[in-house]
């Protein structure tokens, strides 16, 4: 049991400090969970109580957006971007792809940014990603879940194209573009040209709905692992980021999976704390917004800077200097809090080897 513990844990850890980056955030929608439009102040107020979380392991001080356009507008550019000056927070910008054939309105948006707020924006921009969840749409798995209108990925590749055209002699044009999908999209070769095309790959992951997975919470770490490996898999060389992963604190039982707070936290300490300054994390989430998802992710009330649960990472163990390394030059690009440091390869050696 040791020694098999010993070696996936020796796995992950190559897995995660591979990556060797370390922006930390949470991901944003464009309206609020009543549907009304966000606001320049709604955006403010939400990327200032990220950064202000009490107990927080580190300044969730990024974030990552689904589109460029304001709710309720053809093209204007969204309010989060003068409200990402107005707290010095950084973008992983999104362009929405599914149920359109044509990005024009997306690119018209950023280019006004571009021309309202030039360098300043640019300095905050950490990528582009071309799509969200696209290609598990159209996937067995996405039409079985009904998940919506997708995007297949010829057209997802002609979309990055079209971008980094759109970007070439602008403030924007050095930026990485890439796209967002689903491990299981990555995973499946159908999908390969996209992987190809992309300058890094984000992935959602998320054992809370793995049912056919056996996804009891104790199966959690385990789950997240195979998935994670697989997505690192087929991204070969590829940056990959880690878009998507959270546990709902409220909803329905899914398969074997139960949303409750307790859950919520155990899976912020167990898998959050491992990869929070070792790769990028826009977790889900600081705050719901998709009216239509029973479960309810929000790690906050009311954009509270008081959390549902304790934020602390375990912080009884120290690392090996050479993680210690890694971990310094990946949390010294989130920002200089010292909390963010404890968590290390013992935290996630004794997790995992307890899972196991
Ligand atoms: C990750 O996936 C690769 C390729 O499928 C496999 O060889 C490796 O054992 C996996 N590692 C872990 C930790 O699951
Ligand atoms: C903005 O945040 C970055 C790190 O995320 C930091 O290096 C920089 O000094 C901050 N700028 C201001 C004006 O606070
Ligand atoms: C694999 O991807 C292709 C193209 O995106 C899709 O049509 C197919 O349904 C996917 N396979 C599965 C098993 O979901
Ligand atoms: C845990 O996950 C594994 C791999 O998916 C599965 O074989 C096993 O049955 C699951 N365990 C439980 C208790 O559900
Ligand atoms: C959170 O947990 C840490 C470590 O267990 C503890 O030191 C801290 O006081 C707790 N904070 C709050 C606000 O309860």
């Amino acid at each position: 049991m040791y020694l098999l513990g010993s070696f996936v844990t020796a796995n992950w850890i190559a897995l995660v400090t591979a990556q060797q980056q370390g922006y930390l955030g949470f991901n944003s929608g464009a309206t609020l969970d009543s549907s009304k439009a966000k606001e320049q102040a709604d955006f403010e107020r939400e990327f200032r109580t990220a950064q202000g979380l009490r107990s927080s392991p580190g300044s969730f001080n990024s974030v990552r957006l689904y589109t460029n356009v304001q709710s309720g507008t053809t093209d204007a550019p969204i309010s989060a971007f003068p409200a990402a000056l107005a707290t010095n927070t950084s973008m992983l910008l999104g362009i929405w792809c599914s149920g359109t054939t044509s990005i024009r309105n997306e690119l018209t948006a950023l280019q006004s940014a571009i021309s309202q707020h030039g360098q300043p924006f640019a300095d905050l921009v950490v990528g582009i990603s071309v799509g969200s969840e696209d290609l598990y749409r159209i996937s067995e798995s996405g039409i079985e879940n009904e998940a919506g209108i997708g995007t297949g990925p010829d057209e997802i590749v002609d979309f990055i194209q079209e971008v980094r055209s759109s970007i070439a002699n602008t403030a924007l044009s050095q930026k990485p573009v890439g796209h967002v999908d689903s491990w299981s999209a990555w995973a499946n070769s159908s999908n390969s040209a996209v992987i190809e095309e992309a300058d890094f790959i984000g992935t959602d992951l998320y054992p809370y709905y793995e049912k056919d997975k056996g996804n009891t919470f104790s199966n959690a770490t385990t789950i997240f692992e195979y998935i994670y490996n697989e997505t690192l898999s087929a991204a070969g060389n590829k940056p990959v980021w880690i878009t998507e992963t959270g546990w709902p604190a409220e909803g329905p039982m899914f398969g074997q999976a139960e949303a409750s707070i307790e859950n919520a936290k155990t899976y912020w300490d167990q898998i959050g704390c491992g990869l929070f300054g070792r790769t990028n994390v826009w977790w889900y989430t600081l705050r719901d917004s998709n009216p239509a998802n029973k479960e309810k992710f929000a790690i906050t009330d009311d954009l509270s800077t008081t959390p549902k649960f304790n934020l602390s990472c375990p912080a009884d163990s120290g690392a090996p200097a050479s993680i210690n390394n890694d971990a310094q030059s990946a949390a010294s690009m989130v920002g200089s809090d010292p909390l963010l440091w404890p968590m290390s390869l013992c935290a996630v050696l004794a997790t995992v080897g307890w899972l196991i």
